[in-house]
């Protein structure tokens, strides 16, 4: 396709340079006009080669309000139905806004995947409170998916990519197929998430058939694979429907006790075994594993991967994790701050650490209050001996977030406006409580 260069086109001069001249010519003072005829735009602002076309939303209303009335219509239409379920919007201005923040995200997710048989959908909390409860909703603000006959709930970073990805993550065949050695070896490469791999005699097997069931239960979460290659299957040691079970930076696999299995018992075993000794935080369910808390607290790693030190600090985490896979009360949680950049600055300020070295430290997830283990040189890191040590004071409880507190209180003396509303129950700030009763 040619663009339309050889069109006429009316192009003012100005004082601020040149400008296409769209509609009806008006003339401020100072401008001149230059018509010209069957000559490309001149190379003020040349068009970009074609094929990187960010998308933006283009207006259309794809994004509907659903109610008892539409609901069974709209459920028939999509194969997987994407529900925001929210508060009603207030007439508080900075709240509206942050809604339509929201609705224009999915706006234009929708966009993205209209080809893709998604619908998208609002559920007013106040409005649809009916409707909400047959579905199960019960958080406002979040984000469920229904599939089949599952509902999924969305709980992560609420961004177009990242729900982009998550939905087509979803709508993908739970269960890869691995065929060539070349396939594994990329198997094996995935270090840093939970994946299962299963051997059977082919896709008709009965117990291939529950292994694909059980998959759906974590799809997208947790990977499935399956081969039915007696080479590939020998290469991975496995025996036939046996399902072997991969933590993340683990190198060994535990094969799952009793093959053959039922759906069930694939699914007993994965939620049992869920929780990894040493976890990444990843965009697409960053609320759910910060829910999932040991005791109230995280053990959290910041290590930035594509940089020297934090790679060296997240092959120091590996081998601590490694060595204590048994310990059920032991669970790292690896963040690569590279994922999240607008988090960094929060984090820095709240954590009152600086993220551009590697950090190990306990969070307490009730108010954020933190400690972090002294590391002086990030030439120089902790051992995995050191960083054991220091983790089994944590899980003493020798090292905590509470001992502090009292200490912590002259230090913040003249910031009383920012999060550290903990426990800070001090009355030092007399000027902003005039409004109050
Ligand atoms: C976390 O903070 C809360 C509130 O300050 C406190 O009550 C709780 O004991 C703390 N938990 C731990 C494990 O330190």
């Amino acid at each position: 396709m040619s663009t339309d260069h050889s069109a006429q086109t009316c192009w003012i001069q100005g004082e601020n340079g040149q400008e296409r001249v769209n509609g009806p010519l008006i003339l401020d003072a100072g401008q001149i006009i230059i018509i010209v005829t069957n000559i490309p735009p001149p190379p003020v602002r040349m068009k970009a080669e074609e094929g990187l076309n960010f998308p933006t939303y283009d207006g259309k209303d794809r994004v509907v309000s659903l109610s008892e009335k539409n609901f069974k219509q709209i459920l028939k239409k999509y194969d997987v139905l994407c529900l925001y379920y929210h508060e009603p919007v207030s007439s508080d201005k900075v709240s509206q806004k942050q809604f339509q923040l929201k609705e224009i995200v999915l706006e234009l997710v929708a966009q993205i995947l209209e080809h893709k048989d998604i619908g998208f959908v609002m559920v007013d909390s106040k409005k649809e409170a009916r409707l909400a409860k047959k579905l199960g909703f019960n958080e406002e603000g979040s984000l469920y998916i229904l599939k089949g006959d599952r509902t999924i709930e969305f709980d992560g970073e609420f961004a177009a990519d990242v729900l982009v990805e998550f939905l087509l993550d979803l709508i993908e065949d739970p269960v890869e197929i691995i065929n060539t050695k070349l396939e594994v070896q990329a198997f094996e490469r995935i270090e840093d998430q939970t994946k299962l791999i299963g051997f059977f005699k082919s896709e008709d097997s009965e117990y291939y058939k529950a292994f694909e069931e059980a998959s759906e239960h974590f799809q997208p979460y947790i990977k499935f694979f399956a081969t039915f290659d007696k080479g590939v299957a020998k290469k991975l040691s496995l025996k036939i429907n046996e399902v072997d079970f991969y933590e993340p930076f683990m190198d060994e696999p535990i094969a799952i006790p009793d093959k053959p299995y039922t759906e069930e018992e694939i699914v007993e075993f994965v939620k049992e075994h869920q929780r990894p000794t040493l976890r990444r935080l990843r965009p697409e369910d960053m609320f759910e594993t910060w829910e999932d808390d040991i005791n109230g607290i995280h053990i959290v790693a910041f290590a930035e991967k594509s940089d020297p030190d934090g790679y060296e600090f997240l092959e120091i985490l590996k081998q601590v994790a490694r060595d204590n896979t048994d310990n059920p009360d032991l669970s790292i949680l690896w963040i690569d701050p590279d994922d999240f950049p607008l988090l960094i600055a929060y984090w820095e300020k709240t954590f009152k650490i600086d993220l551009f070295r590697p950090q190990i430290g306990v969070v307490n997830v009730t108010d954020a209050d933190s400690v972090w283990m002294d590391i002086p040189d990030d030439d120089d890191l902790p051992t995995a001996e050191e960083l054991e040590d220091w983790i089994e004071d944590v899980l003493s409880g020798k090292i905590n977030t509470e001992d502090d507190d009292n200490g912590d209180e002259d230090d913040d003396d003249d910031d009383n406006d920012d999060d550290d509303n903990d426990n800070s129950d001090e009355e030092d700030n007399d000027d902003s409580d005039d409004e109050d009763e």
